[in-house]
């Protein structure tokens, strides 16, 4: 698996990841799904630069270009419901993307262990594809997993991408075991270690809270 960790790299990525992390920033729901968003569209830019390029000749007034776009066969699929400000930022970019939306939470058995649910699926054919699979939390990476499992029925995409904002180095390298080995990983932050109940550390807290309000 090809991984691309975007902070690898100071910029301006650096200020969104900071703002979401940080405590007294992240309290404001509408700049944290909006952060979350702005880090979605520099994944976009970053993923943009690996895709499929087509010639087509743009009319202009004045004459014509030949322009190179890249292929327009991209599915962009997120996982409910902590992915969708991270879903919109890198429809954004990618606003000719068809859409899935998969729902899947962790139903815990006691403190320490739970099982992924993977529920609702709306999805179209992925046959032949650019799947794009965002998840701003790459914790244990199982979610990840099951939804990939899930979304076999729907067809084998040519190729996948896979979103995130903040993974562990355990998450990565369980989904380097359990996805195709052509995936290519984009993320824009590592950080060390999980908290016995799975929760990335330093990490920000929970994604889908700060974006949405607390559940019960
Ligand atoms: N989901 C979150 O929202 N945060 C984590 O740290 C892990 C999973």
């Amino acid at each position: 698996m090809l991984v691309n960790v975007l902070d690898s790299k100071k910029s301006i990525l650096n200020k969104f990841i900071s703002e979401i992390r940080n405590i007294n920033i992240q309290k404001d729901s509408l700049r944290f799904r909006r952060n979350i968003e702005r880090i979605g569209e520099i994944l976009a830019y970053e993923i943009s630069q690996s895709l499929y390029y087509e010639k087509n000749t743009v009319p202009t007034p004045l004459g014509t270009k030949i322009m190179e776009t890249h292929k327009k066969d991209i599915v962009l699929c997120s996982i409910l419901r902590a992915g969708l400000p991270l879903h919109t930022g890198l429809l954004n970019y990618f606003d000719d993307a068809e859409n899935a939306f998969i729902s899947a939470y962790r139903k815990h058995l006691n403190e320490t262990d739970f099982e992924i649910k993977v529920e609702y699926f709306a999805s179209p054919s992925l046959e032949g594809k650019t799947l794009i699979l965002a998840d701003p939390m790459l914790a244990t990476g199982q979610s990840l997993v099951s939804v990939f499992e899930g979304l076999k029925k729907h067809g084998t995409p040519k190729e996948i991408h896979v979103a995130c904002v903040i993974g562990s180095n355990e998450g990565i390298e369980y989904i380097q075991k359990n996805l195709p080995k052509e995936t290519k990983l984009w993320i824009a932050t590592v950080d060390e270690k999980l908290n016995n109940r799975g929760y990335i550390v330093p990490g920000l807290g929970d994604a889908g809270d700060l974006a949405f309000g607390g559940k019960l």
